[in-house]
Order: C-alpha cells, then sequence, then structure tokens
C-alpha cells in the first residue's frame, strides 16, 4: 500500500482533510485526492454512490450494496465499475491507514473520461469514524424529523443513488435549521416518499407500511432488510401510498438506512410520537443482525 505526502495546508485555499483516499486504486491524502475535470463524474455530475457501514472490519450488507452500485452503474451506461474485489481490498487498506476497524464507507464510482478503449470508471472510496456521521436523535433514543417545505419528485433517476444529490441535500439542510435529525420529502400532491437519505415506514393499525419502490425512490438496502426482519418476526409489512396526513397521524414511524440502521421516530413536526415497539423490535433485530456478522456466524439477511 502506497502513502502519499500529508496534505497540510495550502496557500491561499482551504486546509484539506488529511485522512486517506483511496482513489482508482491507490492510497493518497489531500492535494493527491483529486479527479480529472476530464472526467463525466466531475463535469456533469454523472456518477453512483453506496454508503455502508463497515462493522469489525467486515462491510455490512456487502453483496446489496455491491449489487446496486453495479446494476446502476450498468443501466446508466457506465463502463464497468472495478471488481468488488479490488474495492473490498480497498476498504481494508483505508481501515488499516486510518486505524479503524469501525467505520462508514463511501464508495463513489464515475463515467470516467470518455474516449479511451475501453473507457474506464473513476471510482473513490472514502471511509470516516461513525461519531460524526450519526443523527443526534438516533444517539439518544429521541430521533426527530419534519416534512421538507419543498416539494419533491424523485424522477426518473430517483432509484438510482446518483451524485446528484442536490433536491436531498437542500431538504437535509432544512431539517438541519429546524434543528431534527431528518426531513421527510412530499410531493406537490402530497404524497409522502422517502427521508432526504432514508427510507420511511409508518405504523397504522398494525400494519408496517411504506412508500412503494414504483414511485421511484431508492430501493433502500436496509428498507428491504425490514422486509424480510418484519416476515421473521409475524409482522405484516407491505408497500402503501402514504400521504402527509397519514403520516403525521401514524401510531409509529421509523426511518431506515444504512449508516444510521433502524430509527424510531420520537416526534414529527413537533409533535410527539409516543408508540416505538415495533421500530425498537427491528432495531434490536437489525442491531443483532450485524452482530451475528461480527461474529462471523453469517453476514446479514440476504448475504
Ligand atoms: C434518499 C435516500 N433514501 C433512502 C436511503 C436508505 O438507503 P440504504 O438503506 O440503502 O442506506 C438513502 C440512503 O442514503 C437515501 O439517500
Amino acid at each position: 500500500m502506497k502513502s502519499a505526502p500529508a496534505a497540510g495546508a495550502r496557500a491561499g485555499g482551504p486546509r484539506l482533510p488529511d485522512h486517506a483516499l483511496w482513489v482508482n486504486g491507490r492510497i493518497v491524502r489531500g492535494e493527491a485526492a483529486a479527479l480529472s475535470l476530464y472526467d463525466r463524474g466531475a463535469r456533469d455530475g454523472e456518477g453512483v454512490f453506496e454508503t455502508l457501514r463497515v462493522y469489525a472490519g467486515q462491510p455490512f450488507q456487502w453483496e446489496r450494496h455491491l449489487e446496486r452500485l453495479v446494476l446502476a452503474a450498468a443501466e446508466l451506461g457506465f463502463p464497468v465499475p472495478p471488481a468488488p474485489s479490488l474495492l473490498r481490498a480497498g476498504i481494508v487498506d483505508l481501515l488499516e491507514a486510518g486505524g479503524m476497524s469501525d467505520a462508514v464507507a463511501r464508495i463513489t464510482v464515475t463515467r470516467g473520461i470518455p474516449g479511451g478503449r475501453p473507457t474506464r470508471s473513476g471510482c473513490w472510496i472514502e471511509i470516516e469514524p461513525l461519531e460524526g456521521r450519526l443523527w443526534a436523535g438516533a444517539r439518544s433514543g429521541s430521533a426527530s424529523a419534519r416534512f421538507s417545505r419543498r416539494p419533491f419528485e424523485p424522477g426518473p433517476l430517483g432509484r438510482y443513488k446518483t451524485t446528484s444529490r442536490l433536491a436531498y441535500r437542500l431538504a437535509s439542510e432544512e431539517a438541519r435549521t429546524a434543528r431534527v435529525d431528518e426531513a421527510l420529502l412530499v410531493s406537490a400532491a402530497g404524497e409522502v416518499m422517502e427521508g432526504a437519505t432514508s427510507n420511511l415506514f409508518a405504523v397504522i393499525g398494525g400494519e408496517v407500511l411504506t412508500p412503494p419502490l414504483a414511485r421511484g425512490i431508492l430501493p433502500g438496502i436496509t428498507r428491504a432488510w425490514v422486509f424480510g426482519a418484519a416476515a421473521e418476526l409475524a409482522l405484516a409489512c407491505r408497500e402503501a401510498t402514504l400521504d402527509r396526513a397519514a403520516v403525521a397521524g401514524a401510531d409509529e414511524i421509523f426511518l431506515t438506512n444504512s449508516v444510521q440502521q433502524v430509527v424510531p421516530l420520537a416526534s414529527l413536526e413537533g409533535r410527539p410520537l409516543h408508540a416505538q415497539a415495533v421500530g425498537e423490535r427491528l432495531r434490536e433485530a437489525y442491531r443483532a443482525a450485524v452482530e451475528r456478522e461480527r461474529a462471523g456466524v453469517g453476514a446479514g439477511r440476504g448475504d
């Protein structure tokens, strides 16, 4: 594994982070962590990515994440991304460089620089400690959310985790300004889609309901895990169109993503949600799946 000199301060520029990144097969730092301006990912935002958690050195739900990444790249006409074994070795190298075994990893793949034969995708991997990424409410057990005030449509690319994330970022900023953990994305017609960085489940009349993938939202890896776990726990779980009023009046709401795991909400729009039993059961089941993987008993569900 190669390592580049530390970044340090750049004259007149921001101080770059000094952690190691894996860029197109090399471990680099600071200014060396660069993407060509000729890369279509840099120029036109033509990229897809995966964010996943690494527990005790093991990326959780690795096959699921890689499957989503490779399928997205193929469906969107990207060059073939680096082999999963290479990406996994990159994560191992970064964990070693950062002295970490638990972390959040992000793998980004771009459409690369056109004209080569064959065209290679651009690819980089970042890892960071979990601390800075966890929602305050996920840590304290009092997670909160609000509806984004900016109407949202997932559009034809909403089912891919593309790097064109401005609509999602603006909603996340709304949440931060309002001092809540997550913003829920709602269409102009009042249909609740997903969170800015999560999928949403509402418990209504004893059923666990979640917006349909057919609406073009992100097919979350954790969302898929919940369906499997709900079946094992004999919980009725199905897709359903949910409008704002249905979500606002739900008995229980929980959010899912690969970093936060399963997060029962304690409040929505400032209204306390007292019931959390279903979300708690699934949260515990998720943690147990992680522990099983940590102990090497087997990968997470579906791996
Ligand atoms: C818009 C959106 N929906 C849902 C999710 C949850 O996906 P996953 O469970 O694969 O992390 C994410 C994750 O970042 C997201 O950005």
